[in-house]
C-alpha cells in the first residue's frame, strides 16, 4: 500500500509512521508535511535516509510580488510567507534537500521509492514533502501516487487558536477542503481517513460522548475541526468517497511539542519553573497514550466501514491537577511548583468519550495503563533533553507565543 500522510513530521503523525513502516513491510509513505513550527524531521529519526526530503520551490513567484508590492495587505501575507520558507530552510539547514520545479516531484519520489542505491532499505519506503495540505498543484500531483490517505495535518493547539484563529481555519478548513478535492478525483483511491478530535463533542457534562451525539465545538480550534469533520463526512455522503472519520481524546507522548499540558509541565518541572494551572485544574481530560491511538487508527484503515466515525478513547480520565501532581511525584519536585492562574477563555470542563464501537466493532483494545504510560513518557523527556531543549532556545516562535500567552497567567 502507498500512503499519503499528511502532517507526518508532527507528534501523532510521525508516530503512526515509525509504527506503520516498522509493522506493514510492504507499504510505502510520502508524507506531506508544511514544517511548521510544531513538526520536526528528527520526530522520524532512524526512518528517514537523507536523501529523502524534497522541497519543491513553488514561492519565488510569490517572493518577487513582496519586492514590488507597496505594504498591501495582500504583501504582507506574501511576506508572512517567506518568513515562513526561512524558518523552514533553517529546519533543512544540515539536510541534502531535494528541490524540483512542480512538476517533478513524481519522479524524485519514484527515485527515492525505487532508485537502486537505496533498495530494500528502510528509508526507501519514506519519502518527505514539505508543502502545505492548502497547496492544490501539489496536493494534486501527490493523489495519484497513493492508496490511502491519512490526514493529521492540522493546527492543533488550542491556547494558539484563542490567540489567533487564522491558521487554523486555513489548515484545518481549507486544507482538508483541497485534499478531498483531490481525493475525489481519485477513482482507485482506497480510503480518505481523517483525523479529527473528540473536542468537536465540546463538554460532557453528564455522559460520555458516542459518534451518534451531536457535535457543539466551543473553540476556534475546537470549530475548525468539526467543521473539517463535517466537510469529510460530506464528501462521503454527496460524493460517494470511501472515508473515515476518527475522534481520539487527549494524546501524550515522546516526541509531543512543548506547548500541550503533559510536556510543558514536565519541562517546567524539571527545569524548577512553576507550572500554570488553568483555573480551579480540576478539568477532566481522557488521556490516549499515542501508541494506541496509532494502533486504532491502523485498524481503522484497515477494517474500518466506510463512511463511519469512530471514537478513541483512552478511558483514563483524570483531573488536571491530578495529572499534574503525577509528574511532580515522579520527578521528585515539590508541589508548591503548582501555581493556579488565569483561567483560559472557554475553558471546556471535560472530555469524555464512549469508544465501545471501535472495541467491539474493531476489536480495539488499548494498554489502558495511564500510570505506566505517563511514567515512560515523563522519562523520555528526562533522556531526550536535546529534543526539547533545541525548541527551547530555538525556536523563536515557541518563546514568542510561550511569553505572549503565559504573560497575563503569572
Ligand atoms: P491541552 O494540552 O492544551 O489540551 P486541550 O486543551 O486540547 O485538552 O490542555 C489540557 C488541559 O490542561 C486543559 O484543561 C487545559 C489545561 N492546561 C493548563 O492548566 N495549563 C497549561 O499550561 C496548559 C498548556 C494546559
Amino acid at each position: 500500500m502507498d500512503y499519503l500522510i499528511t502532517g507526518g513530521l508532527g507528534f501523532i503523525g510521525s508516530t503512526f509512521i515509525k509504527y506503520l513502516l516498522n509493522k506493514d513491510v510492504d507499504s510505502r509513505v510520502i508524507v506531506l508535511d508544511s514544517l511548521t513550527y510544531a513538526g520536526s524531521l528528527e520526530n522520524l529519526q532512524g526512518f528517514l535516509n537523507q536523501d529523502s526530503i524534497i522541497y519543491p520551490q513553488r514561492h519565488e513567484e510569490l517572493k518577487n510580488i513582496v519586492v514590488h508590492s507597496n505594504g498591501s495587505g495582500l504583501a504582507k501575507s506574501i511576506v508572512g510567507l517567506a518568513e515562513c520558507d526561512k524558518r523552514i530552510e533553517k529546519k533543512l539547514a544540515n539536510c541534502i534537500v531535494r528541490r524540483p520545479h512542480d512538476g517533478n516531484i513524481a519522479d524524485d519520489i519514484n527515485e527515492i521509492f525505487g532508485g537502486p542505491s537505496y533498495y530494500g532499505r528502510g528509508a526507501s519506503r519514506l519519502a518527505i514533502v514539505i508543502g502545505s495540505v492548502c497547496d492544490r498543484s501539489l496536493v494534486s500531483n501527490l493523489l495519484p501516487m497513493c492508496d490511502l490517505v491519512v490526514n493529521f495535518a492540522a493546527e492543533t493547539h488550542v491556547d494558539r487558536s484563542i490567540m489567533n484563529p487564522d491558521e487554523f481555519i486555513k489548515t484545518d478548513v481549507y486544507g482538508t477542503y483541497v485534499l478531498l478535492e483531490a481525493a475525489k478525483k481519485q477513482d482507485t483511491l482506497k480510503k480518505f481517513v481523517h483525523i479529527s478530535t473528540d473536542e468537536v463533542y465540546g463538554v460532557a457534562t453528564e455522559k460520555s460522548f458516542s459518534e451518534i451525539d451531536p457535535i457543539s465545538p466551543r473553540n476556534p480550534y475546537s470549530a475548525s475541526k468539526a467543521a473539517a469533520d463535517r466537510l469529510v463526512y460530506s464528501y462521503n455522503q454527496t460524493y460517494g468517497l470511501p472515508i473515515n472519520i476518527v475522534r481520539p481524546s487527549n494524546n501524550f507522548g515522546p516526541n509531543q511539542y512543548p506547548e500541550k499540558l503533559i510536556p510543558v509541565m514536565i519541562i517546567k518541572a524539571l527545569n524548577d519553573e512553576r507550572l500554570p494551572v488553568y483555573g480551579d485544574g480540576k478539568q477532566i481530560r481522557d488521556w490516549l497514550f499515542v501508541g494506541d491511538t496509532v494502533e486504532a487508527i491502523d485498524l481503522i484503515v484497515h477494517n474500518g466501514t466506510i463512511g463511519e466515525v469512530y471514537n478513541i478513547a483512552g478511558r483514563n480520565e483524570r483531573e488536571n491537577i491530578m495529572v499534574i501532581k503525577e509528574i511532580l511525584t515522579r520527578l521528585g519536585k515539590p508541589e508548591t511548583l503548582i501555581n493556579y492562574v488565569k483561567d483560559r477563555p472557554g475553558h471546556d470542563r471535560r472530555y469524555s468519550l464512549d469508544d465501545s464501537k471501535i472495541r467491539f466493532q474493531l476489536g480495539f483494545k488499548g494498554s489502558n495503563s495511564f500510570e505506566s504510560n505517563l511514567r515512560d513518557t515523563i522519562d523520555w523527556y528526562v533522556q531526550n533533553r536535546k529534543w526539547w531543549q533545541k525548541i527551547l532556545d530555538e525556536d523563536i516562535e515557541y518563546r514568542k507565543f510561550m511569553e505572549q500567552w503565559y504573560k497575563d497567567r503569572k
